[in-house]
């Protein structure tokens, strides 16, 4: 077993994580069911440039990082938290170099890298503002930085806000939403939900925990584009 995977399960199985108390890690964190998801989700595409959007505590992190040691792997953390800290501290003991950890918002980030550095990322993961203003600012970015066939992982899709958010990318972007397969997350289905966008109405199975967004092709919208949703 690695490292890394001893540390997840310690993580998951002890009453505190580096002096972070259960209760508080959880359910800030991603779920060991969660993990599983995500690790055979990136097995199969094997990113090689991924972006994590809010990396609290970094549990996620660890998860994204325990797939593979990814070429280029930055996770986005609002700084001055204690969260921050316990990311650097685990990224420090166990030595894991391609973890990049950038203290920053999410929007300042994305825009400043869009200015600055605008090479494209395979994967996003958004687990940060679920505020619905604050995810459209941080999509529309992540659609200007994404790669043609790219992911967008959402998590949280039981948010109305975020569910919306993915509505308007479905209906007025090249996006197209991937199936999920996984009976653990779809067991916990939005089907129960009642379900008022237009655009996820027509999918059959939606788990509680994320929405998947796959761009299609380049944003080829005339100026005067709007599709509601
Ligand atoms: C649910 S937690 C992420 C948990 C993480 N995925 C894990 O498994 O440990 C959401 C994080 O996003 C951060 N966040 C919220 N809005 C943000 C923003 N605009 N920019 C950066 N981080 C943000 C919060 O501070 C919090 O740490």
């Amino acid at each position: 077993m690695s490292k890394l995977t001893s540390t997840l399960e310690y993580a998951y199985s002890s009453s505190s994580f580096f002096d972070i108390p259960r209760e508080k890690l959880f359910p800030t964190s991603i779920t060991q069911i969660q993990g599983l998801f995500i690790t055979e989700l990136l097995s199969k595409c094997r990113p090689q440039n991924i972006i994590e959007l809010g990396g609290g505590f970094g549990i996620s992190c660890l998860w994204i990082e325990n797939c593979c040691h990814w070429p280029h792997h930055h996770t986005v953390v609002e700084s001055d938290r204690k969260s921050c800290q316990l990311l650097s501290t685990v990224k420090k003991e166990l030595n894991l170099k391609s973890i990049k950890i950038v203290h920053d918002s999410t929007q300042h980030y994305l825009a400043t890298k869009l200015a600055s550095e605008p090479t494209l990322a395979d994967v996003f993961f958004i687990d940060a503002c679920e505020l619905f203003d604050g995810l459209m600012v941080d999509l529309h970015f992540c659609n200007k930085l994404l790669a043609i066939n790219g992911l967008i992982i959402l998590r949280n899709s039981w948010n109305p806000s975020i569910r919306k958010a993915v509505s308007f990318v479905l209906e007025n972007l090249p996006y197209e939403l991937v199936p999920q397969t996984n009976d653990l997350l779809t067991k916990h289905s939005l089907k129960s939900i009642f379900i008022r966008d237009a655009a996820l109405k027509r999918v059959g199975s939606l788990s509680c925990d994320f929405l998947i967004l796959k761009k299609t092709s380049a944003d080829l919208r005339p100026w005067n584009h709007f599709s509601a949703f």
